[in-house]
């Protein structure tokens, strides 16, 4: 039946990024993705600088549009609509993306739709693998961290999240402090495959406390007093400590996330979906042992494990399509939600 072609637009944090994505009631496709990073831009800086990000967003947006619409063989006449992030994120990025998003609406006639960064990482499950609802999904990246049980397009229940950092924050402070290279999630990963994770008896925050929420803020402080004391000790780190913080850190989070999944599954699990299935998705879905941990306990529940590509994990414009598709589909856009804005929960 009939398919709809979306133009996406992304540029809510550090990446400016556009896509095509065409899609059928039960499939869908990505015809062209585009993603300008800006890594190299905040690199002397330690972190994502807001005013530089949002100035090359606004450098970068119509190349990025361009090139995406390019690879797709489209003309912005030949789209269905046009869905841009509105938040939540870098008020700055929003507002160059919307802008973008609405020049282009204005100038071609193309029907226009606000999405939420969140539900587009949250229905990225539906993009890749045409998951059913209700699906459970954590999202685990350098800013989110959350479970979610998706019931529709606009329909998500919150079962818990970080009541501090994320995961991928507390990867990139642990690299900071032993000196390895941003971004810290895959520096730390190669690292620990030299270490032994029970060098170092980290906590397992708020696992004694029911229910799913995390905290990854005291980890990232047992690991400084570690790191202090082997430097006092020692009057430096040898590499095989590195390695083996680097382990133990690691075997911590994983242990939390899965506990906590496990958790979060019988939650779910108590409304009989149909086709059970558990979704992760964010930057830190990227670590081997985390994602194994996860298939580890999704295998003892009997529930399906997806995992998206990396690249559609990590923040794209081609969830943005999709989710501005199964918006328009919903027929719940609204003008409301054109409005930039930096926090806006699900
Ligand atoms: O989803 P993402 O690209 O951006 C947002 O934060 O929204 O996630 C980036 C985060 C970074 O903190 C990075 O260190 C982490 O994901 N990450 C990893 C790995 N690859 C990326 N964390 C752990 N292990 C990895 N292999
Ligand atoms: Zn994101």
């Amino acid at each position: 039946t009939e398919a709809l072609t979306f133009l996406g637009i992304e540029s809510s944090c550090d990446d400016t990024a556009a896509a095509v994505v065409r899609a059928w009631p039960d499939r869908a496709e990505v015809l062209a993705s585009v993603v300008a990073g800006q890594v190299a831009l905040h690199a002397p800086y330690g972190g994502v600088v807001p005013e530089i990000a949002a100035r090359a967003h606004a450098e970068k947006l119509d190349t990025c549009v361009e090139a995406a619409l390019a690879e797709a063989g489209l003309a912005l006449a030949d789209l269905d609509g046009i869905a841009v992030t509105a938040g939540p994120g870098l008020i700055g990025g929003v507002m160059s993306g919307v802008m973008c998003a609405r020049g282009l609406a204005a100038g071609s006639g193309v029907p226009l739709v606000g999405v939420n960064h969140l539900a587009g990482h949250a229905l990225t499950p539906r993009l890749t693998d045409a998951l059913a609802f209700p699906y459970l999904i954590l999202l685990v990246s350098g800013g989110h961290c959350q479970f979610l049980i998706a019931r529709g397009p606009e329909s998500f229940q919150r079962l818990g999240g970080t009541i501090d950092d994320a995961p991928g924050e507390a990867f990139d402070k642990t690299a900071k402090l032993l000196g390895l290279a941003q971004p810290g999630g895959p520096s730390v990963e190669a690292e620990a495959l030299a270490g032994n994770p029970k060098a170092f008896p980290f906590p397992r925050p708020l696992l004694d406390r029911p229910g799913c929420d995390m905290s990854f803020s005291g980890l990232k402080t047992a690991l400084l007093r570690a790191r202090d004391a082997e430097v006092a000790a020692h009057g430096g780190l040898y590499r095989q400590t590195r390695a083996d913080l680097c382990a133990a850190f690691q075997q911590a989070v994983a242990d939390v996330l899965a506990e906590k999944t496990r958790r979060a599954l019988k939650a779910y699990l108590a409304e009989a979906p149909e086709v059970p299935a558990l979704a992760v998705a964010g930057g830190v879905a990227a670590n081997r042992q985390i994602r194994s941990s996860l298939e580890a306990v999704c295998a003892e529940a009997g529930v399906r494990f997806t995992a998206p590509p990396l690249k559609l994990c990590t923040d794209n414009a081609a969830m943005i399509a999709f989710a501005g598709i199964e918006r328009f589909r919903a027929g719940t856009a609204t003008a409301a939600d054109l409005v930039a804005r930096p926090r806006w929960p699900l």
